[in-house]
């Protein structure tokens, strides 16, 4: 199993309510599953392996406040997080369309940026289309938990092991 932490972009509650969703279904896979919308930098990341982050878009692509800390203290250092897996769930709407689900976009960046290495390919939730957006969450959770259980097979660890 791996140590999952789900980190929240929210303002209006959206993100939370798909983590609401998530949890459950990962703990039923075995993982042990903290979430966070106040984490703010890389020692808040340490203690899990993988990272699962579900992230709404505000202004005119910008990433939400609570996650803003977070975004630039790992912009600016770029630490070394190349043990972490990650997977993205950006939350937006079609009608703003150039910045269609920046804020997750900009995050799935960073991480990169930091060498994390994603599981799976980002979710992008319309919220034009879908007002449900924890129902595309609880179909796509399906295929990334299968991913996540490959990686941990295969025997990837990182720091707290
Ligand atoms: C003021 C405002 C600005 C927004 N700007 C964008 C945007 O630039 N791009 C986008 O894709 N979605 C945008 N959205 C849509 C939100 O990202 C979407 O409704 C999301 O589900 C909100 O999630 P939250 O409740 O977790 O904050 C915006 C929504 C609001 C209310």
């Amino acid at each position: 199993m791996a140590s999952i932490l789900i980190l929240i972009g929210t303002e209006s509650g959206n993100a939370q309510m798909v983590a609401d969703a998530l949890k459950p279904v990962l703990e039923a896979a075995g993982h042990p599953v903290d979430v966070s919308d106040a984490a703010a930098s890389a020692a808040d990341l340490q203690a899990h392996d993988v990272l699962l982050v579900i992230c709404a878009t505000h202004g005119s692509g910008d990433i939400p406040t609570n996650i803003q800390p977070l975004a630039e203290t790992l912009e600016r250092e770029r630490p070394d997080l190349s043990g972490h897996r990650y997977g993205v769930i950006a939350l937006g709407d079609r009608t703003y369309q150039d910045t269609f689900c920046g804020g997750g976009k900009r995050v799935d960046r960073i991480l990169e940026l930091c060498g994390a290495r994603k599981v799976g390919d980002r979710l992008e939730i319309d919220a034009s289309s879908q007002p449900l957006p924890d129902e595309d969450a609880l179909t796509w959770i399906e295929g990334w938990k299968g991913l996540v259980r490959q990686a941990v097979e295969k025997g990837f660890r990182t720091y707290h092991l």
